[in-house]
């Protein structure tokens, strides 16, 4: 085992996106998952039935035992929910996370439609926590809330991108899993320059977590020292094999096969 991530997000009960899938991505990449739980969804395949928030001060607490004992390689943000919420995470990061890698995925809306970000938060996740950022992983709805510009194809994937590096960001991955077409591409934008990854589009309806695993999956690869587009590589591969032998669970957005990589014997 090797690389310890930090997550601060948020708990799907139903085992396949946030905190839960997070863990099981870090996991399945042989590093070593902490959690500061920002909240608490009663959720399954079909969607997001209850929202229960922790206080902010006892997700710092959790973040600050983790970080002054444990230690950290890397920190993974998804779902933080209010403003409050950004702004005592970001202070709990300058004060005892100041220099560790910090993945951000901007999380909004759930696969199924529901919110998981109130909408005057937005201000905050840009000024705040985009500016600590050593990569964030936007999905098309989300770049297009953070830049402002409206997102029709790759070649604006690419211009947006480099939009969102303006507002302090190291890195910025681009995900097109909304885009239609046989390819599902991905366009990691950095200072210098521009990689496209693009593998076979799954037809499937089990793509739930999708996000939060590719984000905390690039996460591990960070904390185990990979370069970002090696990290990045590495992640993809592992989404992709994780959707196409999903196990088919629940009646709507199922869940990926984050166990691909054990071996049972
Ligand atoms: N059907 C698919 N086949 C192959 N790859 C996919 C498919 N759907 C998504 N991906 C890949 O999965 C990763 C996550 O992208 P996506 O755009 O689905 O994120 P997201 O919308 O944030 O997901 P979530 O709803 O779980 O938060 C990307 O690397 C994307 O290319
Ligand atoms: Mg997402």
């Amino acid at each position: 085992m090797k690389g310890r991530v930090l997550i601060i997000a948020g708990s799907d009960s139903g085992g396949g996106a946030g905190i839960q899938a997070d863990i099981k991505a870090v996991t399945a990449l042989n590093g070593f998952a902490m959690t500061a739980i920002a909240a608490l969804t009663a959720q399954n395949t079909e969607g997001v039935f209850g929202i229960h928030a922790v206080p902010v001060d006892f997700v710092r607490l959790q973040m600050r035992l983790c970080l002054t004992d444990l230690g950290a390689d890397c920190l993974k943000t998804g779902m933080l929910a209010t403003a409050a919420m950004i702004e005592g995470v970001v202070a709990e990061i300058e004060a005892n996370a100041a220099a560790v890698p910090l993945v951000v995925d901007p999380v909004m809306v759930a696969k199924g439609g529901d919110r998981l970000l109130a909408e005057d938060a937005t201000t905050a996740l840009i000024e705040r926590l985009l500016p600590r950022a050593t990569l964030i992983t936007p999905n098309l709805p989300e770049a297009e809330v953070l830049s402002g510009l409206r997102i029709a194809g790759l070649d604006d994937m690419a211009l947006v991108g480099r939009r969102l590096l303006d507002k302090g960001v190291q890195a910025v991955l681009m995900k097109g899993g909304h885009l239609p077409g046989p390819q599902a591409t991905d366009v990691l934008v950095t200072p210098q320059g521009i990689e496209r990854y693009e593998s076979p589009r799954i037809a499937t309806r089990h793509t739930h977590g999708t996000g939060c695993t590719l984000a905390s999956a690039i996460a591990t690869g960070i904390a185990q020292g990979l370069p970002l587009a090696d990290a990045v590589r590495r992640a993809r591969d592992y989404v992709l094999e994780a959707i196409r032998t999903a196990p088919g669970y629940g009646k709507g957005h199922g869940p990926l096969n984050h166990a691909h990589t054990v071996r049972s014997s």
